[in-house]
Order: structure tokens, then C-alpha cells, then sequence
């Protein structure tokens, strides 16, 4: 496990830019693994700088992204599609062929996820999958609870995502109560992960996770304790409560 710990959000970002950077430069197909929410958002903007000011080449690279809400069209602004062309996509020179974010409108949610892990498998898996994590130790959306499943497909979301998650909607009764999530089986047999953290709101997880060093699904981020190539990069004020 690799920690770095950096002075700001922007510092964060560019060093988790590089990351991506380097992996895209050394294979120009890779199979990347991108995820949404407020931390992401510099280290796009990073990548989309280096690509129009630095040739940074995405015409081959293949994407999966983690989650999507179920019912919340690919237009609903507040949906991830929206977010990872508004983003990312939309900058960059990705064929939209390669794109793929789970379907929130699917007719069979249950079966959606068994084909997103199949679509997975067949590009060769994920060669280099970006985490954020939830205030409550989620990753994509894989919630608390007492068995976690490895496959993607349907997940309820908490209480406490609800609320996390109703800045970006018009009020809390907007946020969707459901989600298709990528399952941990197809997280962890992610070659390389990039696990980033920012502000004071993530310190408490992040010191539990860090400081206990034990795996529970009661906070599903620390499974990630048990992959052998991931890379925390945590802003000053995440790392905040971590003692070790
Ligand atoms: C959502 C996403 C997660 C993300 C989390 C944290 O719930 N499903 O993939 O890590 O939000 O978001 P933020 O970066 O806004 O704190």
C-alpha cells in the first residue's frame, strides 16, 4: 500500500493526473476505471489540460465507470453520464465507443450487472480503476452491510449517502433510493488502483480504515487493505486522524 499524503486538493489532483498520465502514455489501450463525485473533479480537469495543451492521447483507451442511479436518464444532469461527459469525456479525444457508464435505465438491473462484469472481463479487466470514497467507507456504490456482493448489479442506497449525495439534486427527495453498482470482485481484480481523498468530512473513515488496519463490510473501503497495489493519496485535512 502506497500513502501519499499532499498539501491541497490541487496537489491531490495533478499527482493523481501523473498517475493516470504515465499509465495512458505506457499503453495507449489501457482499460481504465473512473468514478464520479466532487473529489474527481480536479484531477479531470488535470487530465483534460494535458491533453489540450500536452497531447495527452486517449483515442484508444477503453473506460468503465463504477455506478450509475437507477431512473435518472443519461440528460438528468444530476446523473453520472451527465457528470463524466460534462467532466471528462466531452474534452477529450476518448472514442464514445469505448465509453462505458452503467445504464440507469435498464429494464432488468439484475441482468445489467452480470453483462457489466461480463463487458469487464472481455476488455482484459480494469488496468487502472480511480476510488473516491463515501463519509461512510463506501467505494462505487458499495454500501455497508453485512455481506457485500462481488458482482455488480442493484444496491440500496443508506441514509447517509441520501444525504451525502443531495447536494448534487435539487433537494434530498430527488436523490434516487437505488443505484447499479460495480461489485467488489470486479474493484479489487482492478490491476491498480488509485484511492483519492480530500478534506476534513473524510478524515474520521479514513483514520479508521488506516489506523485499524482490519477488513469488515461495515465500511467496504477497507477491502482495499487487502489488494496489493493501491495507492492512497489523501489531502493533509483527510489524512488528519491518521496515527500510524
Ligand atoms: C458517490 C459515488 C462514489 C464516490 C462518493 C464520494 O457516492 N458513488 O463513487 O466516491 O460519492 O463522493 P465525493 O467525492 O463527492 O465525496
Amino acid at each position: 500500500m502506497n500513502i501519499i499524503v499532499t498539501e491541497s486538493y490541487e496537489e491531490m489532483s495533478k499527482k493523481t493526473a501523473d498517475i493516470f498520465e504515465r499509465e495512458v502514455r505506457n499503453n495507449p489501450s489501457l482499460v481504465l476505471g473512473l468514478a464520479t463525485g466532487s473529489t474527481p473533479i480536479g484531477t479531470y480537469r488535470e487530465l483534460v489540460r494535458r491533453h489540450k495543451e500536452e497531447e495527452l492521447d486517449f483515442s484508444s483507451v477503453r473506460s468503465f465507470n463504477l455506478d450509475e442511479y437507477i431512473g435518472l436518464e443519461p440528460e438528468n444532469t444530476s446523473s453520472y453520464t451527465y457528470y463524466m461527459y460534462e467532466q471528462l469525456f466531452n474534452h477529450i479525444n476518448i472514442d464514445k465507443k469505448n465509453v462505458r457508464i452503467p445504464d440507469g435505465m435498464t429494464e432488468d438491473p439484475v441482468r445489467y450487472g452480470e453483462k457489466y462484469d461480463q463487458l469487464i472481463r472481455e476488455a482484459g479487466g480494469i488496468d487502472i480503476l480511480l476510488l473516491g470514497i463515501g463519509t461512510n467507507g463506501h467505494i462505487a456504490f458499495m454500501e455497508p452491510d453485512e455481506e457485500l456482493s462481488v458482482d455488480s448489479g442493484v444496491v440500496e442506497l443508506t441514509k447517509q449517502t441520501i444525504k451525502d449525495n443531495s447536494r448534487f439534486f435539487e433537494s434530498k427527495k430527488h436523490v434516487p433510493t437505488q443505484a447499479i453498482s460495480m461489485g467488489m470482485g470486479s474493484i479489487l481484480r482492478a490491476k491498480k488502483i488509485v484511492m483519492i481523498v480530500s478534506g476534513k468530512v473524510k478524515a474520521p473513515i479514513i483514520g479508521e480504515i488506516l489506523n485499524n488496519g482490519r477488513v469488515t463490510t461495515k465500511i467496504p473501503a477497507t477491502f482495499l487493505l487487502l489488494h496489493n497495489d493501491v495507492t492512497w493519496i489523501c489531502d493533509k485535512e483527510a489524512y488528519s486522524r491518521v496515527t500510524i
